[in-house]
């Protein structure tokens, strides 16, 4: 065989090898039924976590959607640098929103960022932190999302270029990309110190915008909590670190009350970017778990 032909055939095997690598590798890694932990669901837990995790800030009701006011009913233009996606209604609607779903798939969909079908979905959906959530907090926040009222609203597709390859590609980016590794408690610290570690780091993925990210869009954990670009590509993020050393805030009860408030009593740092989002969602939270997020926030060097 001439040399070009040979050339021809070891790049073919090549590229299917690598296709075959790419595919293996690139696989959807579910979370099987007999794994779900046996559970009575708790709706005021799942109401709780609910807003700990922000979901209406991303699956609110879009402009179309009628009567669905302060429902995740799903629609609303969500921007990334790789496209614009509409986070679809999660309100118990059969056809259209989660209604017909299974425990298991919304928790694969939550926690491992996979739809029913298996395709991976993109990580502008906080699923990395969301899988260091305890399962059951999960599971009652599908609870309470089934106790809302049914929403009849569609899904729209994603405007996304070469969307089946760049879904597969999301698999290789998992491998580095999503450890759901639970939150250790640190036995040195308080009981609410450990609550707000949990909330802040797991459902509050307050990473997702605090921490900069390095190559392939990974967090650089070097620089936990740094600040930096907004993901969103406009604008940047504050550091969380050293607040109370850098007179940000007087102490963590002031941090509690900044969360509690925000712009109203004069905590302008926390009004835009989608921070007010966050801050209007964590007012939400008992008082309890308010002062948790802010012991630990604050305790951040
Ligand atoms: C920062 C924005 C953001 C937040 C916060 C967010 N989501 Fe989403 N969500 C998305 C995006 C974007 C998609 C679409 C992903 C895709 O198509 O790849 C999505 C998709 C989903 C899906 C659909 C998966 C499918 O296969 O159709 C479910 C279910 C979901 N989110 C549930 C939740 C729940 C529950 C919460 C809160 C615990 C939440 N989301 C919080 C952005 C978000
Ligand atoms: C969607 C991106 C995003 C998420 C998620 C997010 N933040 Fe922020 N955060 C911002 C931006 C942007 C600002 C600056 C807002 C401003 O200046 O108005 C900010 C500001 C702050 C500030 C004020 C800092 C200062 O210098 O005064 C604190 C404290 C804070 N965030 C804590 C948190 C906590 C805790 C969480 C998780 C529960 C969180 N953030 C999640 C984007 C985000």
């Amino acid at each position: 065989m001439a040399r070009g032909g040979k050339i021809i055939i070891g790049l073919a095997a090549l590229a299917a090898l690598g296709l075959g690598t790419f595919w293996v590798l690139s696989e959807p890694r579910a979370i099987a039924q007999s794994d779900l932990p046996q559970h009575v669901a708790d709706v005021a837990n799942g109401e709780r976590l609910y807003h700990a995790a922000g979901c209406i800030s991303c699956h609110k009701a879009g402009p179309d959607v009628v009567g669905a006011e302060g429902l995740p009913a799903g629609g609303t233009p969500f921007k990334t640098p790789i496209g614009t996606f509409y986070p679809p209604n999660l309100t118990p609607d059969a056809e259209t929103g989660l209604g017909g779903w299974t425990d298991v798939q919304f928790v694969n969909a939550v926690q491992r960022g996979l739809s029913p079908e298996g395709e991976h979905l993109v990580p502008a959906f906080p699923y990395t932190s969301y899988a260091h959530m305890k399962t059951e907090d999960v599971l009652d926040i599908r609870a309470y999302l089934n106790s809302l009222p049914a929403i009849n609203a569609p899904e729209k597709r994603p405007d996304l270029p070469f969307e089946p390859l760049l879904r597969r590609a999301i698999g290789i980016w998992k491998l580095m990309g999503l450890d759901p590794t639970p939150i250790a408690p640190v036995a040195a610290q308080t009981e609410s110190w450990n609550r707000g570690a949990y909330l802040v780091n797991s459902a509050g993925h307050c990473n997702e915008c605090h921490t900069p990210r390095g190559l392939f869009m990974l967090p650089d954990w070097t620089h936990k909590f740094a600040g930096g670009p907004h993901p969103d590509g406009q604008g940047k993020v504050p550091s969380l670190l050293d607040l109370v050393g850098r007179k940000k805030y007087i102490d963590a009860a002031d941090l509690s009350m900044a969360f509690a408030n925000g712009e109203i009593m004069g905590y302008e740092d926390m009004a835009s970017g989608g921070m007010g989002d966050v801050q209007s969602n964590l007012s939400k939270l008992p008082q309890s778990d308010i002062d948790a997020v802010a012991e630990y926030v604050a305790s951040l060097k």
